[in-house]
């Protein structure tokens, strides 16, 4: 098969959540079980800032975009010829700013500008450079209009579009006087049109119901977006309008870049048979920290996020004087809304080497946290999968979750007999700290401790088991 990705994150290159994991991993994951593959995505300034190897290819156009004609650049990076990765850059648009914010965080002053751009670019690319394509898989709001631009103006490209919704609280909502930026007829944007809603312009409404077919990262979070208006922020009614059926493919890890055994961040490498070496990884992360040293011999729990409402951070700050007074040790690494980095800072005041929050980007300090804590909490809102579960229980540091999305269908609850991790099931403040009291019972007991931890490192969450998946979808669409 013949595979194109396009996505607005992609790992090593970019990546600000789980979608730059994915498409990290999974294109190898296709490449490695014989299918041909390419990646398409911007050419942001943070990728060229990092000076990676990019080749200038000759293929250079214009796009037409509000009437104004942007000039569209190629690079190409090359793994190691296994699979190439293809970067649209046009000056204006990309050479400052970060992938979803400008530099200083707040929003893009040109988000609808960029991305029609960049679908429009894409579809281009495809048509020059795999126009023998049989799937374009198009990711998340960015790239959802990507179906629509294709079945009215490539109708010669033969491929089939695969929509997959990473995160249905992102549509790409846009304001209504943008509308001119997409370049299509005025009936799109009425009353009932396919990218109309409640008055504004929504993309991921438009992707639902032109491609070929729709998928999200789970099982659980597949049905939760069919059963519920509110956990599929509004998208629901548009899987029953108009019928559409909903995959749902886990996502898996990328274990050479997730193992604790060749993990090349973090202090001492360990493995299920040397699961002492993780409490040195700890002590150096206390250590590198500044919290309490006694924490050596207590509860540390981690936790790295995007600080949004979406991933639990009020009930988190709700619970931190309960979780503090039970002795147990907070590392938060995380950035995102102001108000949650705030009180979160305030916290770390208050509770002085007992609360530890970094706020920024650290992918170096992200491995640490996951491997140097005892547990990890994902108290999620809402939560499509969620990787750092998956990899905090390679690590051996105990899950705590939230029973939702991708996190009830990876981690299973210790019920006294087995299980992965620790799971509670009402949003508030109150389930999550009961969940963390169960987590300071099972530390105390050093066997249990490890018999869980050992649960959680003999799970493998392939991608290979998920490329497998996509490719039967993809094989029931090309017949189709
Ligand atoms: P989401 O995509 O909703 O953010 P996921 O759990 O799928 O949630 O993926 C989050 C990814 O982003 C993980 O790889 C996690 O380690 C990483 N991440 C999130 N925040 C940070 C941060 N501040 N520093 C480093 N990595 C982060
Ligand atoms: C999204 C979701 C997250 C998922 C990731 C990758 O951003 O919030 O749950 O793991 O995409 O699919």
């Amino acid at each position: 098969m013949n595979i194109v990705h396009i996505a607005a994150e992609v790992y090593p290159f970019s990546k600000v959540g789980g979608l730059g994991d994915v498409l990290g991993a999974l294109p190898r994951a296709q490449w490695k079980a014989g299918d041909r593959v390419c990646v398409i995505t911007p050419l942001y300034k943070e990728v060229i800032d990092k000076k990676y190897e990019l080749k200038r290819i000759s293929l250079e156009f214009d796009v037409w975009i509000g009437g104004k004609k942007r000039k569209c650049r190629v690079f190409e990076y090359s793994y190691d010829s296994t699979y190439k990765v293809y970067f649209l850059f046009n000056r204006s648009l990309f050479a400052k700013g970060g992938v979803y914010t400008e530099s200083d965080g707040s929003p893009l002053a040109n988000s609808t500008e960029r991305f029609v751009f960049f679908q429009k670019a894409a579809l281009r690319v495809v048509s020059c450079l795999a126009k023998d394509a049989d799937i374009i898989h198009c990711h998340d709001n960015h790239v959802a209009v990507l179906p629509l631009y294709k079945k009215l103006r490539y109708k010669n490209l033969r491929a089939r579009t695969f929509f997959t919704i990473h995160n249905v609280g992102y549509q790409g909502v846009a304001d209504m006087r943008e509308k001119g930026l997409f370049g299509l007829p005025g009936s799109y944007f009425r009353k009932g049109g396919d990218l109309f809603w409640q008055g504004s312009i929504n993309p991921m409404k438009a992707g639902i119901i032109h491609a070929d077919a729709v998928g999200t990262v789970s099982p659980t979070h597949a049905r939760e977006i069919l059963e519920s208006g509110e956990l599929s922020a509004g998208m629901r009614e548009i899987f029953v309008r108009t019928g559409r059926k909903l995959y749902g493919v886990l996502n898996g890890v990328d274990y050479d870049e997730w193992s604790p055994e060749k993990d090349r961040f973090i202090w001492k490498n360990y493995s299920m048979s040397s699961l002492d070496s993780k409490q040195e990884n700890k002590k150096r992360l206390i250590a590198e920290l500044g919290v309490d040293v006694s924490l050596e011999e207590r509860p540390l729990i981690g936790m790295v996020s995007r600080l949004v409402e979406q991933k639990g951070v009020d009930i988190l700050l709700e619970a931190i004087p309960s979780i503090v007074s039970l002795g147990c040790g907070l590392v938060v690494l995380g950035k995102g809304n102001r108000k949650y980095e705030e009180k979160l800072k305030n916290y770390q005041e208050r509770y002085k080497g007992a609360v530890c929050v970094r706020i920024g980007y650290d992918y170096l300090l992200s491995h640490r946290i996951i491997a140097g804590t005892d547990f990890f909490v994902v108290p999620s809102r809402y939560e499509p999968c969620g990787v750092t579960q998956m990899y905090s229980m390679r690590y051996g540091t105990i899950p705590i979750v939230r029973k939702t999305g991708g996190l009830a269908d990876t981690v299973k609850d210790w019920d006294g007999k087995e299980g992965t991790g620790i799971v509670f099931e009402e949003y508030c403040a109150e389930e999550l700290f009961k969940a963390i009291r169960k987590a300071v019972n099972i530390y105390r007991n050093r066997d249990l401790h490890r018999e869980i931890s050992c649960n959680g490192m003999r799970m493998r969450f392939s991608w290979d088991k998920s490329a497998g998946e996509y490719r039967k979808l993809y094989a029931k669409l090309i017949e189709s």
